[in-house]
């Protein structure tokens, strides 16, 4: 008697069986216009998106207290400017190549398109709405407008929150390391040097930003 025997459906017939319905099922698969297979994969994505669930946050923004639910994969971004409906704060690229999106949290700046609000539990988050206090434009916001920094202003908001991150930063120092320190924040129309300029005036007058 042969001791040796395939526990049933793990032997060599059932794994060939196996084979053969993976590789029908890839032929299959193959045959199916693409449009079809795209649409199942976006559903196959609505599905899974809804199998997360809404879980609670607790920050502030620009000094004002928030507790929310939302859906874990919300970015930072997203947040502030569809549930807060704070659009100051720009979409640019979405990839954080752009920096038009820059925020504080906790008083660094950050590509708030890279990371996900319920990162930020607890945290304190400024945008450029809550950079100037009531109707006084802060001193960054009022030198871009003397030195004309912007043209469309799409970059602007990003810009200006780079821009006083850069001087709290110790990085201001000259005309070299202010380009430097503000290299992730691209600007389409080209208002480099207006922006600089605004800069190294705000950090030439000393004033508290
Ligand atoms: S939108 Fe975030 S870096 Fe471009
Ligand atoms: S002012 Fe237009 S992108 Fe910078």
């Amino acid at each position: 008697m042969n001791s040796e025997h395939d526990t049933p459906g793990t032997g060599p017939d059932e794994a060939r069986r196996s084979f053969l319905k993976q590789s029908s099922l890839l032929t299959a698969m193959a045959l199916v216009p693409g449009p079809l297979v795209q649409a199942a994969a976006a559903e196959l994505d609505e599905k899974v998106a809804a199998v997360f669930e809404k879980i609670p946050l607790k920050l502030e923004v620009n000094g004002v207290k928030h507790k929310v639910s939302i859906e874990p994969r919300t970015t930072l971004l997203d947040f502030l400017r569809e549930n807060l409906h704070l659009t100051g704060t720009k979409k640019g690229c979405d990839y954080g190549q752009c920096g038009a999106c820059t925020v504080h949290v906790d008083g660094q700046r950050v590509n708030s398109c890279l990371s996900f609000a319920v990162m930020h539990e607890g945290k304190k988050i400024t945008t450029i709405e809550g950079l100037a206090n009531g109707d006084k434009l802060h001193p960054m916001q009022e030198a871009f407008v003397k030195h004309d920094g912007f043209q469309c202003g799409y970059c602007t908001p990003g810009q200006i929150m780079s821009a006083v991150a850069c001087i709290r930063e110790g990085k201001a120092d000259s005309e070299g390391e202010i380009r430097e320190y503000m290299s992730g924040n691209i600007c389409r129309c080209g208002a480099y040097s207006n922006i600089v300029a605004a800069i190294q005036e705000v950090k030439g007058g000393g004033q508290k930003v």
